[in-house]
């Protein structure tokens, strides 16, 4: 038996870091995609021909302690599109295709299974992690991730005291351009930066607050399809997380030289370096403005699907 299975990256629109703390972020699913292939072998277990390795192959191996039960060894190629550590999840990609691979080997596949134990393996790897990246991975499209469930919730997800609902959303026809700062922003470092200024001050907790503030603003322009107003709000929201620290003066510049351009624009994900998205009507000139800076730029198509068996079947 083989099966491949692949995963969209992402970028969150509003609402990262906050989401640690409880409140509601918004990500949609990018059409760069990770692909796994993953058939049991006779021998120990490969990735790209490489003997499994800790270090190397973090998230697969955490995916394979959790899931691989068989006495079997496993034979794993990984291929992507989505540029790795820049902020547009790539190890949630990973971590999706590689468990959905697992449980498709297993007869276990589904959207949702995905997505809770993709959640758990960037858990034992990463450690304080919100499940935003690994649900919008599982469901592609676009999700709203909070604590304000309802009935049409897609799933829910606990870690201790903290509970996130994961809803999917429609979003309007909107263009998005990915620009790189080329520096490599460590997740766990940002977040942890973050957590000593919100767990120490009023006023840190205050701004965590006021994101979820301007998720909630940013809804409401997505739902009447107010594009202008969407674009202030990711303004603002990027200023809050210039605040908690997450920028860089990498970040500033590139921020700085794609507004003329655009109707708002803010790093994405943990910062530090990574990526930064322009909401435009006008792609091209922002492309131009970050290449032009040395930068690599790309206008994000939206990705319907999400986690995908894309064969499964005995080898020919
Ligand atoms: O891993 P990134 O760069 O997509 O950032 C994740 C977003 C954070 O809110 C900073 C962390 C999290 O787990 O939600």
């Amino acid at each position: 038996m083989r099966v491949t299975v692949s995963a969209p990256g992402k970028v969150i629109l509003l609402g990262e870091h906050a989401v640690v703390y409880g409140e509601p972020a918004i990500a949609l699913a990018i059409d760069r995609r990770t692909r796994v292939r993953a058939r049991p072998s006779a021998a120990s277990t490969t990735i790209n021909g490489e003997p499994l390795s800790a270090h190397a192959h973090a998230y697969i191996r955490q995916a394979i302690q959790l899931l691989w039960k068989d006495e079997h060894g496993l034979s794993i190629e990984t291929e992507s599109t989505v540029p790795s550590a820049a902020g547009l999840g790539s190890s949630a990609a990973l971590s999706v295709a590689t468990v959905g691979a697992l449980l498709a080997l297993t007869d276990r596949f589904s959207e949702e299974e995905c997505a809770r134990s993709a959640y758990d393996v960037e858990f034992a790897t990463q450690g304080r992690a919100s499940p935003t990246d690994t649900s919008c991975a599982s469901h592609g499209k676009a999700i709203l991730i909070g604590p304000d469930g309802d009935r049409s919730a897609l799933w829910r997800i606990r870690r201790g005291e903290r509970s996130w609902t994961v809803q999917g959303i429609e979003l309007p026809r909107l263009t998005l351009v990915v620009g790189s700062t080329g520096e490599r922003g460590r997740t766990a470092d940002q977040v942890a930066k973050v957590a000593r200024f919100v767990d120490r001050s009023s006023f840190g907790r205050d701004v965590v607050r006021d994101i979820g503030r301007l998720v909630r603003e940013g809804l409401e322009a997505l739902r009447t399809e107010d594009l202008r107003r969407l674009g202030k709000v990711m303004d603002r929201d990027h200023a809050l997380l210039t605040i908690l620290g997450v920028s860089t003066p990498t970040i500033e510049r590139m921020v700085a030289a794609a507004r003329p351009a655009s109707l708002g624009v803010k790093l994405t994900g943990a910062g530090g370096g990574g990526s930064v998205i322009a909401l435009t009507e006008r792609p091209a000139d922002v492309v131009a403005a970050w290449k032009r800076m040395g930068h690599d730029a790309f206008i994000a198509e939206p990705a319907a699907r999400g986690v995908a068996v894309e064969e499964k079947g005995d080898p020919t």
